[in-house]
């Protein structure tokens, strides 16, 4: 049992007090800790981390109030082949997820938990995704014995005493369980970066009947901070199913047209496809403007109007930095000039950081992530490419005014896309719901570095949502075929798929992606409005050479038309694949998806 209790526990909730009560005797940390998000508790987690060395402080006149992490060598992206969807029935998980016994996976971990906080604290972390006044918001309870994780929650959450009284006596919450899994014994000496180091050891489980999350192991990014994939994703797509939202791993953006014309957009890419960067682009047409509202998850509930209303339930970007530069996002840029941790990047001379892609000239020395000694020279990366900053959302220059509306917004469209650098053309339009709902399906990508795994091939990620659906992903498409049938169709967003990698013959991008995508959403909101020409192919409606706005963009008319191609060969290859990737569930796939399938198969005869 704990030694001492700290900080605020104002709760009266005894079903929490209980559990953190429980919790404590099985992890017997050396102290329980009540976080109340305030500045000063924030302040001193920090300054205790550069103490211990797991944070360093940057240059304060370059990054006021910001830090550098470098995390271990182990742990430095999600991993999947870890993550373990625990349902009662193992095909409630199906094919896609990593399926153990409950009954065998909670006797695994209360062996792992027991004792493994021993010389540390356990910090009670009170956080609810969403705002916390809107009636959709749910509240979490993250148990953790990483200082790391408190303050990069308090970033990514609303975090603190104000859940605590929102959750009031009776109120309930999703509990969700964190170690390091590095007990400290009597005398022993901490290292800047704890964890299980041993990949085998490492597990991000969930239980979707009971609502409950257990991660030991690791404190990098979406296997630590709860609230994240575990959470807002998986178990909330099974309370979404169970309750008929949706939640899913999409941002959310504002395109306002010259004319004054506001649209709501939705879009699901797969990890690191740049779904941060198109979520606050800066348009290059002019007197159009991209707004965020949140750029990695979005809970989706019918309003009272029938249309569907999308909130970001994160309060954080917790965004990759390699890449990430003036030219390719300047408002991410500007989000993260103070207030923010760097985790895995270059620290340089001048105390500030830097990363591969960032647009300014590599430091002349630095050093790397992995803490060596770093030249530009050197023949090594110096920041690792999952590397992550976490910045407050409010300090997005172009953060909509509506982020924080608890009933959300309303979508006109959704998009889905991936890497893909054959095949796929620039944009095409669903012929109807279902069809867009296969296009959601037969999602792809190009694999990056994520998630541990093999770089740069292709593997279907369905609606972005592989590594993130709580059960299985047949069950998930009928869910978003049932949508449909819960309000009027005319109502639901038009569904679209969009390609900003494609690539020619000699392997060169044919389009330069970042602000020029603004003329593929301008083309998006004009289909929504019923203009915007297009033309019907096998695949869907895809825009004539002449529909979108090329004003002032140097691009040739052969590269344009080969983006907006449909290669037909190309494709019979495709819908093969998606048979495969469908195969793979059995008979459980939705019979309006197979006829999706089969109808594409013909026409493309
Ligand atoms: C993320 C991811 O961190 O999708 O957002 O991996
Ligand atoms: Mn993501």
């Amino acid at each position: 049992m704990a030694n001492e209790t700290l900080g605020n526990c104002c709760s009266t909730n005894q079903k929490l007090i209980a559990w953190v009560q429980e919790m404590a005797q099985l992890c017997q940390p050396a102290t329980v800790y009540w976080c109340d998000g305030s500045d000063e508790e924030n302040k001193r987690l920090c300054d205790e981390m550069v103490t211990h060395g797991t944070f360093t402080r940057l240059n304060d006149q370059l990054r006021p109030g910001s830090f550098l992490a470098r995390s271990h060598p182990s742990d430095v992206a999600r991993v999947e082949d870890r993550t373990y969807i625990c349902s009662q029935n193992k095909e409630d998980a199906g094919p896609t997820n990593n399926w153990a016994d409950p009954v065998e996976m909670k006797k695994t971990l209360k062996g792992l938990f027991a004792g493994c906080m021993k010389g540390r604290t356990l910090y009670v972390i009170p956080f609810s995704m969403g705002p916390l006044d809107s009636p959709i918001a749910k509240i979490g309870i993250e148990l953790t014995d990483s200082p790391y994780v408190v303050v990069n929650m308090r970033i990514m959450t609303r975090m603190g005493k104000n859940v605590i009284q929102k959750l009031g006596a009776n109120g309930s919450f999703i509990p969700c369980m964190h170690s390091i899994g590095a007990p400290l014994q009597p005398g022993q000496a901490d290292v800047p970066w704890p964890c299980e180091p041993d990949p085998k050891k490492k597990y991000i489980v969930h239980f979707p009947e009971d609502g409950a999350i257990w991660s030991y192991g690791s404190g990098y990014g979406g296997n630590a901070l709860l609230g994240k994939k575990c959470l807002a994703l998986r178990i909330a797509s099974v309370l979404a199913q169970r309750e008929g939202w949706m939640a899913e791993h999409m941002l959310i953006l504002a395109l306002t047209s010259p004319q004054g014309k506001k649209h709501y957009v939705a879009a699901a890419f797969p990890s690191a496809c740049g779904k941060t960067n198109l979520a606050m682009m800066k348009p290059s047409l002019p007197g159009w403007s991209v707004r965020c509202l949140g750029d990695d998850i979005a809970w989706i509930r019918l309003g009272s109007d029938g249309r569907l209303y999308a909130m970001n339930p994160e309060y954080g970007f917790f965004g990759v930095a390699p890449g990430t530069s003036e030219k390719s996002n300047p408002y991410a840029m500007a989000s993260i000039t103070k207030n923010s941790i760097f985790t895995n990047v270059v620290h340089t001379q001048d105390g500030n950081v830097w990363w591969e892609d960032m647009g300014v000239p590599a430091p002349a020395k630095g050093i790397d992530w992995e803490g060596k000694d770093w030249t530009p020279d050197c023949g090594r990366k110096g920041a690792h490419p999952n590397a992550r900053f976490t910045a407050p959302a409010s300090q997005c220059p172009v953060i909509d005014p509506d982020w924080e509306k608890p009933e959300g917004v309303p979508i006109s469209a959704f998009l889905f896309g991936g890497r893909r650098p054959s095949t796929i053309p620039l944009v095409n339009e669903s012929f109807s719901w279902e069809h867009g709902v296969f296009m959601g399906s037969a999602t792809g990508s190009e694999t990056t570095a994520a998630a541990l795994g093999q770089a740069g091939v292709l593997r279907r990620d369905p609606f972005a949502m592989l590594p993130f659906c709580g059960y299985n992903m047949a069950d998930y498409f009928s869910h978003w075929l049932s949508m449909a049938s819960r309000t009027d169709r005319s109502k639901l967003p038009k569904i679209f798929f969009v390609n900003w990698f494609r690539k020619s013959a000699d392997g060169k991008w044919l389009w330069p992606g970042y602000g020029e995508n603004s003329r593929v959403l301008k083309w998006i909101c004009e289909r929504v409005e019923g203009s915007g020409k297009a033309v019907k192919t096998p695949i869907g409606y895809v825009p004539t050479t002449d529909a979108l706005d090329m004003s002032n963009l140097n691009i040739s008319q052969a590269d344009l038309t080969e983006l907006l191609a449909i290669d037909l060969e190309g494709w019979k290859k495709e819908v093969d694949s998606v048979a495969e990737s469908y195969a793979k569930f059995g008979g459980r796939i939705p019979e309006a998806l197979n006829k999706e399938l089969a109808a594409l198969r013909d026409r493309l005869k």
